[in-house]
């Protein structure tokens, strides 16, 4: 018999392997860079602290972390529907990430060998990191009788290139924000474990310091060249990146609020806890942050939730296209008109705070 989740779960592209998500907007990236600028860059400036976060890599503490024990060995149809529906999506999107990391930074690591070794092992070792937390996750959709293709989703995803300066605002920040979400959880449910609805989270201690690494290397290499984060055009991209990157994670949680519920989390605590973390963690190299603690911030972000709401509301009616666009118009525009508000926001002078050079 197939219940109703499982139909649900199984858009399949051949039985037991997942057809991926549809991309929007707020889904997973793929992303691509300028490798030949990449490779010239020159890290003299910061190289003894690159070594020493090469040392760190090569010790690979997690080594033998990602082993599944026993408590994995049992049923999961004790999940409701709704809640296995919410975990699966969960993990997919989680591995999709991951792997994204992976398919980045295995690429810099091949590309840069020759140019700049330093670099190309780090990169050679963080993409061992997510190939493991990629597998990780997959294995464990496994546990719902499904798993991602990763050799599709690798050539039929649309990849976005970014510049290297860019890839290191938005790499970093993926890195840190991960490190935040991951701990966060883990934390609640250390304190909760009648919440833990499944053994992958216990796994999550070590597994963000894996990240809290990749974020620092990629401090690190910002360091190592000053003109990411010095001069006014460095601080605006850090206000876009830091907004794009919160806003984004912000609307996709509090869609997805039933699954923190399920984990006795609530999405938005959970959201501003992380944000205002992550943004305190980026002080540190950025310029320039985000005034998160304006209530104006999460206010603005409670509109473009509701606008969301009522896009997806028009979207699934049976009104023909032109009137849904119509109808949909004024809930862009508006979406448009917070991001921008958010964006023109007085930002915090990261830079003087620390009273550091860069
Ligand atoms: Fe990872
Ligand atoms: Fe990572």
């Amino acid at each position: 018999m197939v219940n109703t989740a499982d139909k649900q779960d199984k858009q399949e592209l051949r039985p037991g392997v997942k057809a991926p998500a549809k991309e929007t907007l707020l889904t997973p990236r793929f992303y691509t860079t300028d490798f030949d600028e990449m490779a010239k860059m020159d890290i003299s400036v910061n190289e003894d602290e690159l070594r020493a976060i090469l040392e760190e890599f090569r010790a690979d503490y997690n080594q033998k972390h990602f082993i599944r024990d026993e408590e994995f060995n049992q049923s999961w149809e004790h999940l409701d529907p709704e809640t296995r529906r919410l975990f699966v999506e969960f993990l997919e999107r989680s591995c999709t990430a991951e792997f994204s990391g992976f398919l980045l930074y295995k690429e810099l690591g091949r590309r840069l060998k020759h140019s700049n070794p330093l670099l190309a092992e780090c990169f050679t070792l963080m993409s061992r990191d997510e190939a493991r937390h990629a597998g990780f996750l997959n294995k464990a959709m496994s546990d719902f009788n499904l798993s991602l293709d990763l050799g599709f989703l690798t050539k039929s995803r649309k990849y976005t290139f970014f510049k290297p300066k860019y890839i290191f605002y938005a790499t970093y920040l993926s890195e840190k924000i991960g490190y935040w979400r991951y701990i966060t959880i883990y934390r609640h449910l250390e304190k909760h474990p009648e919440h833990r609805i499944y053994p992958l989270f216990r796994f999550f201690e070590n597994w963000c310091q894996d990240e809290n690494r990749h974020g620092d290397f990629f401090d690190a290499i910002m360091q190592a060249q000053p003109y990411v984060i010095t001069g006014l055009i460095s601080r605006l991209w850090c206000r876009f990146f830091l907004l794009a990157v919160f806003a984004t994670m912000y609307l996709n949680d509090v869609q997805r609020s039933g699954f923190y519920e399920a984990l006795g989390l609530d999405a938005r605590e959970y959201d501003q806890y992380v944000i205002q973390k992550t943004n305190q963690t980026a002080g540190r190299v950025f310029p320039t942050i985000l005034d998160v603690e304006n209530p104006n911030f999460f206010n603005r972000l409670e509109v473009c939730v509701k606008n969301n709401e009522k896009l997806s509301e028009i979207a699934n009616s049976d009104a023909p296209r032109v009137v849904k666009f119509f109808r949909k118009l004024p809930h862009y525009v508006s979406n448009g008109w917070q991001f921008l508000n958010l964006y023109l926001q007085k930002a915090v002078d990261a830079q003087a705070k620390r009273g550091s050079l860069y």
